[in-house]
């Protein structure tokens, strides 16, 4: 547990300790606990990779109701350019339609991708959807997307790591979360 680590050019502190982090995990756990206490067959956790991995595998860990778990993509095409049109879900299974879904993200900033993922779920037909997220910025997002569920509510508008998040893809590994400095 260092109090600084350097990814490439980049100098980053130590932001939230992973006791922390884990504290709003539980949080989390203990709200879908109560919302899905009574629900008839098991949700379809939809995990979005690669940053909300680790948050995932920790968060299914302390559901009291079973869940399916699936692992997604929200990518673009093989050759075809990266604007937004072109992304698309990729992993997911064809039939969530009648499914309660509890899709999970690492984190939301402007919160168009958390968006545009919803929409492209909601054109499977599922149940519900409810959305949880690791790390929730209430200063930075610009849509009106619903974020159900959050383990940690951001106020500073900086770039952090760690725990799933990554610059240059390097950094989810680590147990606490990092701010640059
Ligand atoms: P949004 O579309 O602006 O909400 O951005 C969401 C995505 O951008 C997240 O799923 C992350 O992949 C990435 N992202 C946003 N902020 C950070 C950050 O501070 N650190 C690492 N990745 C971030
Ligand atoms: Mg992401």
């Amino acid at each position: 547990m260092e109090d600084r680590v350097k990814i490439f050019d980049k100098s980053f502190r130590i932001y939230i300790r992973e006791q922390e982090i884990q504290q709003g995990v539980l949080k989390c756990a203990m709200e879908l606990n109560m919302k899905y206490a009574n629900c008839s067959s098991p949700p379809l956790v939809i995990s979005l990779l690669n940053g909300a991995a680790f948050f995932t595998v920790d968060l299914v860990r302390r559901l009291e109701f079973m869940t399916k778990v699936d692992f997604i993509k929200y990518s673009s095409y093989d050759g075809l350019d990266t604007t937004g049109e072109h992304k698309r879900l990729i992993g997911l299974k064809e039939s969530i339609e009648g499914q309660d879904v509890i899709l999970v993200d690492d984190i939301i900033d402007s919160g168009y991708t958390i968006q545009r993922v919803v929409e492209l779920v909601k054109e499977q037909s599922p149940k519900s959807i409810t959305v949880v997220a690791l790390i929730y910025k209430p200063t930075t997002i610009k849509t009106d997307v619903n974020i159900d569920h959050y383990a940690i509510k951001m106020l500073d508008d900086a770039f952090i790591v760690g725990y799933g998040l990554d610059y240059n893809e390097v950094g989810r590994t680590l147990s606490d979360i990092y701010i640059l400095d």
